[in-house]
């Protein structure tokens, strides 16, 4: 197999004597500086600038990868392997507005671009695909397979999704149609049992096991094999699970939930299995769903083996526009005292989340989106204040994948006055999901080829060097209840979101952050 190297893809190279390359490094020396705060006798605040000296090395060979999708016969699933065929094959097609091309619309890492600096004459914005940032997988070069409960082909399941145009279709059905999910595990329980009907392909056993867990390994193991992979990224595109009831003794701690699911424990998801499959296999594994697939015992297994996982939900329409919209809000200094969402869809995912306990695991996702807004800013909120937030969602078929999202902003603004922003998203959901799909694929491997040491002067030093957490919180720009360390603070404002992702990636090429303070433009 062919493997391209970062340094035929790079469109710059920084000069610097704190960055070096080499044929399959690149080296850089990152001061990291921030401010430490304490509080002094009168109850002041004392704010003291601390810098920590990391050196970060990144693997600039780009490996062969596999994505691997839970729910492959999806909406998703389907909308996101034909995007990819389309694009490998440099498609165009007919559509009643004119000739379309494949393109990656909606992927921060295909379709949008970061400053690198500005031109040395003429002070000009220099900007370049966030895709050259650092040397990362090409979507089109990833190779996709993965599992699903229904049998379905991927043509048949194109058609049945109602996503895609028929002219695009045409061109990708024979592809498409020689692509079929391996079974999967299916616990009726934990999905709407409107979805009964669609499981026709299931392993064996309705409750978890060891045996569903070496046989997921396997997949994985032979799918690698099979197509000469370097690295495989598993993903969750399934249907919405319930929440799994959290039990002393059976998913709070990584041996536990071993125990639980070798005796076969109620309480432990299809998600699970696959997330415990692939920490064990040594395989990233992201979440783009809400239920709580991550139990304790499950993020403390992931630490343990040094593996990769990222969730929750995938943050596509509505929620994407309440982190950006409520982060601007808020940092005018205007009040929001309430936020009114009703959502109403027509695809599979509307069908099952118009079952009671799976539909609460999208409202609980939906939810503490604003959270550390309001906190952040105690001089509209009292401690423990927060606005109003209701969240509805309807199954409604005849809108098929075509979303609408009404949300109604009501704020306190100046003496008292108020204002109302009503909003009216309609998406084509899986459209929007699925270049969210290649990103978090993409980010997520990128992650696996960044280490670091620290030196700074308060003696924080790390003798060797070491891996980001296996909690990659760096994906939250996708997602829509973001998963970090145990302990560390959730960022859900979008704007900070997209600033820790490029300005990490920056670091690794010993580029400061962007801090658009722009004073050569200012100062003359
Ligand atoms: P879908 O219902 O079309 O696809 C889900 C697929 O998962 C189905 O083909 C189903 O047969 C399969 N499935 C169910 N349980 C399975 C299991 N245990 N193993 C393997 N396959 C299984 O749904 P869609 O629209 O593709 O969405 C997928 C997920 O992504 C849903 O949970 C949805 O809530 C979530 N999501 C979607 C967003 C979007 O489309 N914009 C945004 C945020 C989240």
């Amino acid at each position: 197999h062919t493997v391209s190297t970062g340094a035929a893809q790079s469109t710059f190279v920084v000069n610097s004597p704190n960055v070096n390359y080499t044929e399959s490094e690149i080296r850089s020396k990152y001061t990291y500086r921030t401010t430490s705060v304490e509080t002094d006798a009168n109850g002041n605040f004392v704010a003291t600038p601390k810098e920590t000296l990391y050196d970060f090395k990144v693997d600039r060979k780009v490996p062969k990868v596999g994505m691997m999708l839970v729910g492959w016969g999806g909406n998703n699933g389907t909308t996101v392997t034909a995007g990819i065929i389309a694009n490998r094959r440099k498609l165009v097609w007919d559509t009643k507005e004119g000739v379309q091309e494949a393109n990656y619309y909606g992927s921060v890492v295909m379709s949008s671009t970061v400053k690198l600096g500005a031109d040395a004459k003429t002070n000009q914005e220099i900007n370049i695909p966030f895709h050259n940032l650092l040397p990362m997988v090409h979507p089109n070069d990833l190779v996709i397979g993965g599992w699903d409960i229904s049998s379905m082909n991927l043509a048949q399941a194109m058609d049945r999704a109602k996503v895609l145009e028929p002219a695009l279709k045409a061109h990708v059905r024979k592809e498409m149609a020689g692509l079929t999910p391996l079974p999967s595990i299916y616990y009726p329980d934990f999905i709407a049992a409107n979805q009964e009907d669609r499981a026709d392909n299931v392993l064996e056993g309705s409750k978890a096991s060891m045996a569903h867990v070496e046989q997921l390994r396997k997949d994985i193991r032979d799918f690698k094999a099979n197509n000469n992979l370097d690295k495989v990224i598993v993903l969750w595109t399934a249907n919405t699970e319930r929440y799994a009831d959290l039990i002393d003794g059976v998913n709070d701690t990584a041996d536990n939930l071993l125990k639980a699911i070798e005796q076969g424990h109620e309480e432990v998801s299809p998600s699970t299995i696959f997330a415990v499959a692939c920490i064990l296999e040594g395989a990233p594994f992201i979440n783009g769903s809400p239920q709580n697939t991550f139990v304790p015992g499950a993020i403390e297994l992931a630490e343990k083996h040094n593996a990769y996982i990222g969730g929750d939900d995938f943050k596509s329409g509505q929620t994407k526009m309440k982190s950006a919209l409520v982060d601007f809000l808020i940092n005018a200094g205007i009040k929001l005292t309430s936020i009114a969402s009703y959502n109403h869809l027509g695809n599979n995912d509307g069908k099952n989340l118009s079952s009671q306990k799976q539909f609460r695991s999208k409202e609980i996702s939906k939810s503490n989106v604003v959270d550390d807004m309001v906190e952040a800013n105690s001089i509209l909120y009292k401690k423990g204040e927060h606005p109003d937030h209701c969240v509805v969602i309807k199954y409604m078929p005849a809108v098929g994948d075509n979303k609408r999202a009404l949300d109604e902003y009501y704020a306190e603004i100046f003496l008292g006055g108020h204002q109302t922003i009503s909003l009216f998203n309609i998406c084509e959901d899986s459209l929007l999901a699925s270049p969210l799909i290649i990103d978090l694929v993409v980010v997520a491997e990128m992650m696996t080829r960044i280490q670091w040491k620290a030196a700074s002067n308060d003696g924080h030093e790390t003798a060797e060097f070491k891996h980001f957490h296996s909690v990659l919180s760096v994906l939250s720009y996708m997602l829509k209840a973001p998963l970090t360390p145990p302990g560390t603070p959730v960022v859900n404002a979008l704007a900070k979101q997209r600033a820790a992702l490029t300005n990490i990636f920056r670091a690794c090429v010993g580029l400061e952050p962007e801090s658009e303070m722009t004073l050569e433009h200012k100062l003359f």
